[in-house]
C-alpha cells in the first residue's frame, strides 16, 4: 500500500537529527493523531544551507519529513515556504488517502520555522 519511495525514505530517512545553533526551528503536532515533528534549519544568505528533522510519528510522517528535507535543502526561503504537503506526497509517488494528513506535519513545520525566522529579523 505504500510506494517504493515511501518505503525507501521510511527505512533510510535522510537528514535525521538536530542542528546545534540552528537559525530556525519549527515544531508542529498533528491534531488528528498526536504525532510531532521538529525541524531545524541552518540559513545563509536567505538560503537553506542545512536541514534536519526529528519526527515522532508513523512511517508516512517519517517518509514525508525525509522527502521534505531533500526538497527544501538548497532552496531560498521564499522558494521553500511554498512547498505544499501535496507536493511532498507527490514526490513520494503518493500516499494512501488515510495517510495524506501525515505529510502536513513536514510542510507545516517548515513553514513555521521560516515564518519565525523572517519575523525575528
Ligand atoms: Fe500521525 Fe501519520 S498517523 S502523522
Amino acid at each position: 500500500m505504500y510506494s517504493e519511495k515511501v518505503m525507501d525514505h521510511f527505512s533510510k530517512p535522510r537528514n535525521v537529527g538536530a542542528i546545534d545553533n540552528a537559525d530556525a526551528v519549527g515544531e508542529v503536532g498533528s491534531p488528528s493523531c498526536g504525532d510531532t515533528m521538529k525541524l531545524f534549519l541552518k540559513i545563509k544568505d536567505d538560503r537553506i544551507e542545512d536541514i534536519k528533522f526529528q519526527t515522532l510519528g508513523c512511517g508516512a510522517a517519517i517518509a514525508s519529513s525525509s522527502m521534505l528535507t531533500e526538497m527544501a535543502k538548497g532552496k531560498t526561503l521564499d522558494e521553500a515556504i511554498k512547498i505544499t504537503n501535496t507536493e511532498v506526497a507527490e514526490a513520494l509517488d503518493g500516499l494512501p488517502p488515510k495517510k495524506l494528513h501525515c505529510s502536513n506535519l513536514a510542510a507545516d513545520a517548515l513553514r513555521e520555522a521560516i515564518e519565525a525566522y523572517q519575523a525575528s529579523r
